[in-house]
């Protein structure tokens, strides 16, 4: 059967699907509320990867000025490791250059090895290291950087 992969801005109707991946994948929990306010927030842009009307992965940034900070990235547990999270990056690469972003930066846990092989195979560099910044369990950062060009 044919893909049929594509990657919107979220709207109302993806906030349930975005809120459901968002909670299988980080502790810190944001409520649903708080995923739907992001798109009337203007520092804010969340992505959304479909598999035709169903979310299967989304990405949430903040741009400010000419920086980015990325905060979630996530696909669904079944649908990995089919180059849809470069997917995801790609569109949202071409986006922040439409906007004229400079820079992404953003912070992962140490042991996430899976997330900081995509970080680095995207081009994100190592640029330092937060003792403790996460809680539940407590873990170091890893901060990483890419210049968008
Ligand atoms: C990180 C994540 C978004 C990657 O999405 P994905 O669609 O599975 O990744 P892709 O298939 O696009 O893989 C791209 C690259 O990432 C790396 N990668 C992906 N899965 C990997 C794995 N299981 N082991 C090692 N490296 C991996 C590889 O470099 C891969 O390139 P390659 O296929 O040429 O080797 C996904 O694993 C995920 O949702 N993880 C849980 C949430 C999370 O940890 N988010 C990041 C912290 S905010």
């Amino acid at each position: 059967m044919e893909n049929n992969y594509s990657v919107v801005k979220m709207s109302k109707e993806y906030v349930d699907g975005v809120f459901k991946i968002y909670c299988e994948n980080f502790v810190e929990k944001w409520s649903r509320k708080s995923i739907e306010e992001e798109i009337d927030n203007d520092l804010a842009r969340t992505l959304v990867l479909l598999d035709d009307k169903k979310v299967i992965g989304f990405v949430n940034v903040r741009h400010i000025l000419s920086e980015g900070d990325i905060t979630n990235i996530a696909v669904s547990n079944q649908y990995r490791g089919k180059k849809l999270g470069l997917m995801l990056m790609d569109k949202l690469i071409e986006l922040a250059k439409s906007e004229g972003i400079e820079r992404y930066m953003l912070e992962v846990r140490k042991s996430n090895n899976v997330a900081i092989n995509f970080y680095e195979k995207i081009g994100f560099v190592k640029v330092g290291e937060r003792k403790n910044y996460y809680n539940n369990p407590i873990e170091d950062a890893i901060l990483y950087d890419l210049t968008i060009d």
